[in-house]
């Protein structure tokens, strides 16, 4: 059996590494946490994408995290827009040629009571955390299942377990990602249906 020590002693002697040869795309990485994420990456190893709405800000935030060039690449890609995502990802594929670890973590917050909740405000609230989950979702399990391979990651919350009074449309959006994840875990026919 493997104790706590040489699970430690492991994983200190992996750090700096642990994401070697990674190919990442990480959403809404201009700023916030993506961009914490993104940066974690790459101190790990990884070669990650930076895909934001704006163009100077994701190449400046590429620019940030890795001065050489290198291993970070700015890309415009507004996650609720088909095209840009089809395109983004393809991108990614092409210039490193593999796409391994997704993290879906674009998102934005709204806060009023259920009541006066504008349909509108419902609607971008959905499209930037389910549409966008699900676009970028489908477009890097094409690629994962052709490599046989891939890690997807939600960005979660509290709200995706916990109510909140004046959140309501952030929370239903932070459950339905469980949902989500739920379903294209499962292997089985799916994997088999999709094109190669
Ligand atoms: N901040 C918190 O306390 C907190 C807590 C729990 C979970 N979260 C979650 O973490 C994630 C990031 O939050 P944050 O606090 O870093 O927010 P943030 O506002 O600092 O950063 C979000 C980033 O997403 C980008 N973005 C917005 N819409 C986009 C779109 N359509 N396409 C591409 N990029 C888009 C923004 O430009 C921005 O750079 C969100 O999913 C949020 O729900 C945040």
């Amino acid at each position: 059996m493997t104790s706590h020590f040489e699970i430690a002693d492991r994983e200190a002697m992996n750090a700096g590494r642990r994401l070697l040869g990674k190919v990442a795309v990480v959403t809404g990485a201009a700023g916030g946490i993506g961009r914490e994420i993104a940066l974690t990456f790459i101190r790990e190893g990884a070669t990650v994408v930076v895909a934001d709405l704006d163009r100077d800000r994701t190449a400046a935030a590429a620019r940030d995290i890795d001065p050489s060039g290198e291993r970070a690449l700015g890309l415009t890609m507004d996650v609720t827009n088909e095209e840009q995502v089809e395109a983004g990802m393809s991108r990614v594929v092409e210039a490193f040629g593999s796409l391994d670890i997704l993290v879906s973590n674009a998102g934005i917050q709204i806060v009023a009571p259920l009541v006066e909740f504008e349909f509108a405000k419902w609607k971008t609230m959905m499209d930037i955390h389910l549409d966008g989950a699900f676009l970028t979702t489908r477009a890097a399990l094409r690629q994962m299942y052709r490599q046989k391979g891939g890690s997807i990651i939600y960005m979660g919350s509290v709200h995706s377990k916990e109510a909140s009074p004046l959140k309501a449309p952030y929370v239903a959006a932070k459950h339905a990602l469980i949902g989500l994840a739920r379903s294209w875990r499962r292997k089985g026919p799916l994997m088999g249906s999709v094109p190669t």
